[in-house]
């Protein structure tokens, strides 16, 4: 880390997007206050928020300063935020060693990265983050994005469909509800086939990697398998290029679903490889009239043979739609998202909190963003260590023993030989106990031992998951407590001629109120838990 008492704070400037009709931006209003916390001092450039309804005056009002002009905002900034990758005129008006962060593309964009390495500056691609490291998830820009685009892919599609898609009956007659035929289920399929399902459609889905299908499911979709065993899975949740036999069988499948779907929505890609054709020309014909295809691997060539990107086209009367700029067309809502993901990766860089960034090679997380340090290129990042994976497997694999230990004699001899000396160490405490305590308190106390053995047992055997609507609901029942309470609250009888103690009636009193918050907040908090688990 860095001593920082000297060094004033550095510049993250946000300059506006300059590729033709993107609307998002690199950080919103509401981040900019969190840049600011970190010991940042924040540039916009004027406009950079307008097409995604952010105005200057917003920026203003959290504390950042709102510049005039690009050609001002990069030379002033130590660490330009960006959506798009710079275009050249952009990387000439860049600092001299600065650093800068965005999609950045290094294997489409060789050009670029020379550009940028000839500037000295050093460059962290979001786009080059290793998404298997669970704590890189916070920072994962591509799923957002894709999240967002899924999505809207869905409601293009409603835009341009004549129907409804959830199924009615009215005065007027019986409306059949859409169907709609997911093709890859990545992020984006995910989020098409929940958004799908939650408007009412029938939705049917399709991956090479049969792993999905319970997230299919769970989403409210129905997996289609290919009639034909081969696995797809490539590793790090990608898929591989599938044999021409599976080629064979999926096309067959497709086509039934083609003739059967109302919408059909693909998001198959294989990362560095052509968009696989999954829809023919002759799916497109065989489509009913009025039908709908959301091609959203138009980019990369499309999943449909007839897409053409960036344009929506009608084609044997399907509406093909190949829209690239989808998450662009939900600007506010993408460009929050995308500003969270990088807010959390400055505060990776920035850990003192002294408005000082640190590129800190030793971080896996850091290393594989880092595509140029300094000038130097540095991608590709070098394989993830496997170390945290196949460490974890070893140490868990007794895991299952000391589950299925209720079962007996499974454990170690060591660990037989502790529980032996532990249950001797404790047979001769209650001994003790049992000679010199009172017998009440010898009551007393093995009911306490025995409730705490049986709520350690019911505790571990349960999923961690469900931990918490579990303590909430053991919490709302303890609250028998209360009826302890009420005992002590009410009047003495008649005739015993004890006058109530005024101190023990206040303080059940206290008891009462504590217990019924901790009754129907158990109770609140358990029903709550649970709704998430429902669909
Ligand atoms: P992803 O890698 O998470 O998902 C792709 C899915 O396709 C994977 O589940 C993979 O197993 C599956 N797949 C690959 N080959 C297949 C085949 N032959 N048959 C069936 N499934 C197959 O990617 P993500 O992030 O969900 O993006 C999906 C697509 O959407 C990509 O092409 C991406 O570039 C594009 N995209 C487009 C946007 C737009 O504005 N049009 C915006 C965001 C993403």
């Amino acid at each position: 880390m860095q001593t920082n008492s000297a060094q004033a704070a550095q510049r993250i400037g946000v300059p506006r997007e300059t590729y033709a009709g993107e609307k998002r931006v690199a950080t919103v209003p509401e981040v900019v206050e969190k840049l600011l916390k970190l010991g940042f001092k924040v540039a916009v450039e004027s406009g950079a928020g307008e097409a995604a309804n952010f105005s200057d005056d917003a920026y203003r009002a959290v504390g950042a300063e709102v510049v005039p002009d690009a050609a001002t905002l990069w030379a002033g900034s130590d660490i330009v935020l960006k959506v798009r990758p710079p275009a050249a005129q952009e990387v000439a008006l860049m600092r001299a060693g600065g650093t800068l962060i965005g999609f950045i593309w290094p294997a489409q964009n060789p050009g670029l990265m020379q550009e940028l390495a000839a500037r000295g500056a050093t460059v962290l691609a979001i786009d080059c983050l290793p998404r298997t490291l669970s704590r890189a998830q916070k920072m994962d820009a591509l799923t957002s994005m894709a999240g967002v685009s899924g999505y809207r892919a869905v409601i293009e599609a409603a835009n341009a469909f004549g129907r409804y898609f959830s199924g009615q009956i009215t005065a007027a007659g019986k409306v059949p509800p859409a169907k709609v035929f997911i093709a890859g289920a990545g992020v984006a399929g995910l989020a098409a086939i929940g958004t799908a399902a939650n408007l009412g459609a029938i939705v049917r889905a399709n991956d090479t990697r049969a792993e999905v299908a319970d997230q299919v499911k769970s989403l409210g979709g129905e997996f289609v398998k290919v009639d034909y065993e081969e696995e797809g899975s490539g590793g790090g949740g990608y898929a591989r290029v599938m044999s021409e036999g599976f080629q064979a069988a999926q096309r067959q499948m497709y086509a039934q679903q083609a003739k059967d779907a109302d919408i059909i929505i693909t998001t198959a890609l294989i990362p560095g490889k052509p968009a696989p054709k999954l829809i023919t020309a002759e799916m497109v014909r065989s489509m009913k009239p009025g039908s709908v295809i959301v091609d959203m691997a138009a980019e990369q060539g499309g999943n449909c043979e007839l897409t053409v990107p960036g344009e929506a086209v009608v084609r044997h009367g399907v509406t093909i739609i190949g829209y690239t700029d989808l998450a662009s067309r939900m600007a506010r809502q993408s460009s929050t998202l995308y500003a969270t993901n990088l807010l959390r990766l400055v505060e990776e860089l920035c850990k003192a909190k002294d408005g000082h960034a640190v590129v800190n090679m030793e971080d896996e997380a850091i290393r594989g963003l880092t595509v140029i340090k300094g000038g130097t290129v540095t991608w590709p990042a070098p394989p993830l260590k496997p170390a945290a994976v196949p460490a974890a497997r070893p140490a868990a694999a007794p895991v299952p023993e000391k589950k299925s230990g209720h079962g007996h004699g499974g454990g170690a001899p060591v660990s037989a030989r502790t529980l032996i000396i532990i249950f001797a160490a404790a047979a001769a405490l209650f001994a003790c106990i049992g000679a010199f305590a009172p017998a009440a308190f010898l009551g007393h106390f093995t009911v306490f031992v025995l409730a705490c053995f049986i709520g350690y047992m019911v505790v571990w055997n349960v999923t961690p998951a469900l931990h918490t609507p579990l303590m909430s609901v053991t919490n709302a029942i303890s609250s028998i407590i209360a009826i302890g309470a009420l005992v002590q609250i009410a009047p003495p009888e008649a005739g015993t001629g004890g006058r109530p103690d005024e101190l023990i009636r206040w303080l059940a009193l206290a008891a009462l109120v504590l217990t019924g918050v901790n009754m129907f907040g158990g109770f609140d908090v358990t029903r709550r838990m649970l709704a998430m688990f429902r669909k």
